[in-house]
């Protein structure tokens, strides 16, 4: 800890997109106060935002913070922000005396007066769980790539069985409709092209009048955003208007992640799901049958305590009949405090990687099938970076590919038409056509 107020910043992400969304409010909020972003190692103020979903998430963050000692033996004002703040609370700083601010994610709005009560010999803690508060607090929206994010909703009331979601982030919340319009018209004219729409349960947004759909619609007809997307849903909330609007909304990019986590139902009730392996599969039917292109991405978890060899095939089987162009999945982690944490039947660790590796077997050979079947069509891209190659640029298709383009005179922030010519299993080549919008 110093005496004096600093004067550069560094945030460390871990995690999900949402802290990425926070991590960049919290920067901006920095900037705004004539501080500036800085490398980690001479950051006078480091903020590590941090994950608790799943193994070893604090340990983590503890040998983070051992790291930021400089030669000197003395560190920089360090504050634990994120999942692990909210769940670990004042033991983070009982624990490494180095830490000056625990904040959690419904306060870091409050974090520049946090830090100006460290330059004056104080450490805080805030572990609020206010709702709405801090977006209201936090500074204009002025600098965005060509992809941007924005949290629309926030938190969780469904309770799985395996999550600490709900105790960390709080209960779920919906932002309100004219503030998320603003937020986004001001991306957009800060230059994003594409708004990925953020919320634990994103599709849980509303006011009981409006849903998702509705958002998405009003979103769709700002100029200059070209693309929307949103993430992560839960099948439950899945209203017939969201689906509607992937048939008709052209910006609503054709893609979908809903997570199914299971595919045995006494599995998925275990979990605390509240939907079933057949209900969800209908939802994807009638997801398909409005987009019939829709690239399909999901969430799983193996070795959930008392699976069977017998209910993992279960995972397996839904996997074949869905079909997806991605998907995320994992060993399920006992988290401290969710109610799987003390079931019966805790899952050997060689057990559930076992079922992880076959899992994810399955899942790469999903995946490169649907790149394979890019190969030949044309497509739009939106380029977001620099490849490795003298000219290569590499951006977005409408599914979520990655599309690597030698092209010569492009901006990173163009959308452009390119021929796939090349399909690899984790990205494809394209051939350029000509400029959309720039
Ligand atoms: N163990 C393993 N995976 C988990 N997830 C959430 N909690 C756990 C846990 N305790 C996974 C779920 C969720 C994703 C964000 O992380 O699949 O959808
Ligand atoms: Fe966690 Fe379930 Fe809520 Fe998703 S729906 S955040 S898995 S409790």
């Amino acid at each position: 800890m110093s005496n004096e107020s600093p004067k550069t910043f560094h945030v460390k992400n871990y995690g999900c997109q949402m802290n990425v969304y926070d991590g960049e409010r919290m920067a901006e909020m920095f900037a705004a106060r004539g501080m500036d972003a800085s490398d980690k190692e001479d950051a006078d103020l480091v903020i590590l935002n941090t994950c608790h979903i799943r193994e070893k998430a604090a340990e983590k963050v503890y040998s983070e913070i051992g790291r930021l000692r400089r030669k000197d033996g003395s560190s920089p004002v360090i504050a634990v922000a994120g999942c692990v703040a909210q769940a670990e609370g004042p033991e983070i700083s009982r624990r490494a005396s180095e830490v000056d601010i625990v904040v959690g994610p419904q306060a870091y709005h409050k974090l520049p007066e946090m830090v100006a009560a460290v330059a004056k010999g104080e450490s805080t803690v805030d572990l609020d769980l206010p709702g709405l508060d801090k977006f209201a607090a936090l500074p204009k929206r002025r600098k965005t790539g060509p992809t941007a994010f924005l949290t629309v909703q926030e938190g969780c009331d469904k309770f799985c069985t395996y999550c600490v979601v709900p105790y960390t982030r709080g209960a779920e919340i919906s932002r309100p409709f004219a503030e998320l319009v603003d937020e986004a018209k001001a991306l957009v004219d800060a230059g994003a092209k594409e708004i990925t729409l953020l919320g634990q349960n994103v599709n849980a947004w509303g006011d009981g009048e409006q849903d998702l759909g509705t958002l998405i619609r009003a979103l769709d007809r700002i100029d200059g955003l070209h693309r929307i997307r949103y993430m992560t849903s839960h099948p439950n909330d899945m209203t017939d208007g969201l689906i509607a609007a992937h048939g008709d909304v052209e910006k609503l990019m054709p893609y979908l992640h809903l997570p199914v986590q299971a595919g045995n139902d006494r599995i998925l009730k275990a979990m605390n799901r509240s939907h079933s392996r057949d209900s969800y599969l209908r939802i994807i039917e009638k997801v398909r049958a409005v987009r019939p292109d829709i690239a399909l991405s999901g969430d799983f978890i193996v070795g959930f305590p008392g699976e069977t060899d017998a209910e993992f095939e279960d995972t397996l089987s839904i996997v074949r009949e869905t079909v997806y162009s991605y998907a995320y999945s994992f060993k399920y982690s006992p988290r401290p405090g969710t109610p799987a944490a003390t079931m019966d039947g805790q899952i050997a660790h060689e057990v559930a990687d076992e079922r992880l590796q076959r899992l994810q077997a399955l899942i790469s050979e999903q995946q490169a099938a649907f790149n394979r079947d890019t190969l030949g069509k044309r497509t739009s891209v939106l380029l977001e970076k620099p490849g490795k190659l003298e000219g290569q640029l590499i951006g977005k298709s409408p599914w979520l590919q990655s599309v690597h383009i030698l092209a010569p005179g492009l901006s990173i922030g163009d959308i452009v038409d390119v021929d796939i010519v090349e399909a690899g299993p984790l990205s494809l080549k394209g051939e350029l056509l000509m400029q959309v919008a720039a």
